[in-house]
């Protein structure tokens, strides 16, 4: 068993980054728009997660990340992913919340992201953050075509403070952000 922790990405994480992406999604994000988000994106921000394993000092494999904006009031969700067998272990959860606090350390008020209508999973995982479903986007996506659910976090601060008592029973580490 290994611990692990939520750190900002830089640009050397972009090959594992991508084959992460490559894994997790039907239409992957290409290597060019994720370095855009990660060297030339003013509002992006991009923070990973790595597995460290007790005893070997020094080593930690990028298990998921996720890339958000925020846009003056609002933090958008825009991609994220975490490796399937680090699945459940409230790491995505992790990452939203943490993604939520630098939105609020910059003054942003909601959150909002789009997501893939059969994407059960992830509907459960922000539902469970205290997202809304608001609207559906039809035909957004491609390969395959498919709508988005447009969901909202409204106000930030009142949701993310009462999940931030759950994340401490997951047992992650959060480092702060440089
Ligand atoms: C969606 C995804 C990011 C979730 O990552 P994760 O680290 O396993 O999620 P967490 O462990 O933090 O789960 C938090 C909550 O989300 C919900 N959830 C997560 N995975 C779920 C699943 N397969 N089925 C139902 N609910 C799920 C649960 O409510 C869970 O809380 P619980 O463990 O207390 O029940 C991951 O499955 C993934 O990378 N999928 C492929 C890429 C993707 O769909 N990205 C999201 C695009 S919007």
């Amino acid at each position: 068993m290994g611990d692990w922790v939520i750190e900002p990405a830089t640009v050397e994480a972009l090959p594992d980054i991508l084959q992460i992406e490559e894994a997790c999604f039907s239409a992957p994000w290409t290597r060019k728009m994720l370095e855009a988000e990660l060297t030339g994106n003013p509002f992006a921000h991009f923070l990973l997660a790595k597995r460290v394993t007790p005893g070997e000092a020094g080593s930690a494999a990028i298990v998921g990340y996720l890339c958000f904006w925020v846009v003056f009031e609002e933090v958008r969700l825009m991609n994220l992913a975490v490796i399937e067998s680090m699945r459940h272990k409230g790491i995505a959860r992790a990452l939203v919340m943490q993604a939520l606090e630098v939105g609020v350390a910059q003054a942003a008020m909601r959150a909002v992201l789009e997501v893939r209508a059969s994407n059960h999973a992830a509907h459960a995982l922000y539902r469970s953050l205290g997202f809304r479903d608001v609207t559906t986007r039809p035909t957004y996506y491609t390969n395959p075509i498919e709508d988005a659910l447009l969901m909202e976090l409204d106000p930030i601060v009142s949701e993310s403070g009462r999940l931030t008592q759950q994340a401490g029973r997951e047992g992650g580490r959060i480092r702060p952000l440089q």
